[in-house]
């Protein structure tokens, strides 16, 4: 074999195998308050199960610092009590960044700030002063010479798009849209930076009676399908109409081609009450599983071919309130760590891991038969 044809050989295949998904897929872990997990164990266990991103929902230092040195990327939270404070005073924004940022960047990759966590139903009276914060923020990063860390804010899906179906006539829910949303789209265009949505299937099939619950767990069947009549589109599952519905109110706004990251999404394993009969340990297992199949087979959604930039899966470690009456249960693992069901991060998001080593695998032996 000449050397030609080698390197087609290598291309084609390595190319086969990394372009599996352009969606990474991470997690979201919030820190217990009576009982936390070492830092250093926590990242360990990250690394261990190959995840590559991680939000961490409360951004303590020693948390930061515990992901030094290793390949996960972070999204870190300033949290709302502060967003007015780092909105009006600039050097509070530059001592956040001085504490969270600073002393661990660049060998804690992290990627994303996030401005405050669903401020629009944290309280009204805050959400003037995202915009300013983020502004704040962006700016002193920009004074320390860090310009690769995206500055954005996390929306809740239900707190802004009041319906998604269909998806292409959603709008940003009124006046927060003018209001807020809008010259944040502007600020995310300008900077470069990813639109951040929390996204839960489950909150839309429960509110709606005629969503079969395969529709929401990713299931073929024959009722698990909407059409969007005005676009001719078929929908299969419910998260890609809920993604196209961002995207369609960004849309209306001139920004449609801002990146989307869903910032948080998953499926309870129990519920409030005993009448959220759909929220259980298959349910939950069922709806990751599917997620994860249907953001690696790398189809994107009918508005956005190359789908969403990043996932994160609510939530890593189950919390020691979670299933207590009044509280819903999440939690890919028990609090001891060890998973409550069989799935693999590995091989999915990031570099593609297992699929590159495999297509460098089938390189080897194929020279080696050759020669
Ligand atoms: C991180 O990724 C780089 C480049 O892929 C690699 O060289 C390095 O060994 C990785 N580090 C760790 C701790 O996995
Ligand atoms: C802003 O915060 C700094 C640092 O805490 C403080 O010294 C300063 O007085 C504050 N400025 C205003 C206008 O509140
Ligand atoms: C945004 O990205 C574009 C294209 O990648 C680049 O040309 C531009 O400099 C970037 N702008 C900022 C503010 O980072
Ligand atoms: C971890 O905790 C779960 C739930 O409490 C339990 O079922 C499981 O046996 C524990 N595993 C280990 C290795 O201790």
């Amino acid at each position: 074999m000449n050397s030609v044809a080698f390197y087609l050989l290598l291309l084609l295949l390595t190319s086969a195998a990394t372009s599996t998904t352009a969606t990474t897929i991470g997690v979201t872990y919030t820190t217990s308050t009576s009982s936390p997990l070492s830092p250093d164990k926590l990242a360990a266990k990250v690394v261990s199960m190959n995840i590559p991103s991680i939000r961490l929902l409360d951004s303590n230092p020693t948390l930061i610092r515990a992901f030094a040195y290793t390949n996960v990327s972070l999204f870190l939270s300033v949290p709302n009590p502060l967003v007015p404070l780092l909105a009006s005073n600039r050097s509070l924004a530059m001592r956040w960044c001085y504490r969270h940022v600073l002393p661990f960047y660049p060998r804690a990759k992290i990627s994303t700030i996030s401005v405050g966590n669903d401020v629009v139903s944290y309280s009204p009276d805050v959400s003037p002063f995202l915009l300013r914060a983020m502004q704040n923020v962006h700016l002193s990063l920009a004074d320390l010479r860090i310009y690769k860390i995206s500055v954005s804010t996390t929306f809740s899906f239900f707190n802004i798009v009041p319906t998604a179906f269909p998806p292409s006539s959603a709008q940003f829910q009124e006046p927060n849209g003018e209001v807020i949303i809008r010259p944040i789209l502007q600020f995310l265009e300008r900077t470069n930076s990813s639109f951040l949505v929390n996204l839960f299937p489950y909150n839309m099939y429960r509110s709606s009676f005629s969503i079969p619950v395969g529709f929401a767990l990713f299931e073929e069947g024959p009722f698990n399908f909407r059409d969007d009549l005005t676009t001719g589109v078929r929908y299969r599952n419910l998260f890609d109409m809920m993604v196209d519905a961002v995207i369609s109110a960004m849309a209306v706004m001139g920004h449609e081609n801002l990146p989307v990251v869903v910032a948080e999404t998953g499926w309870p394993s129990s519920g409030i009450d005993g009448g959220e009969v759909d929220a259980t340990l298959l349910y939950s297992e069922m709806y990751l599983k599917g997620l994860l199949g249907h953001l690696r087979s790398g189809g994107g959604t009918p508005l956005r071919r190359e789908g969403v930039a990043e996932v994160y899966v609510f939530e890593l470690v189950e919390r020691d309130d979670d299933g207590k009456r009044g509280v819903r249960n999440w939690g890919l693992l028990h609090r001891n760590l060890s998973s409550k069901y069989g799935f693999e991060f590995s091989g999915c998001g990031g570099g593609g891991g297992n699929g590159r080593r495999f297509a460098e695998f089938l390189v080897v032996v194929m020279v080696c038969l050759l020669m």
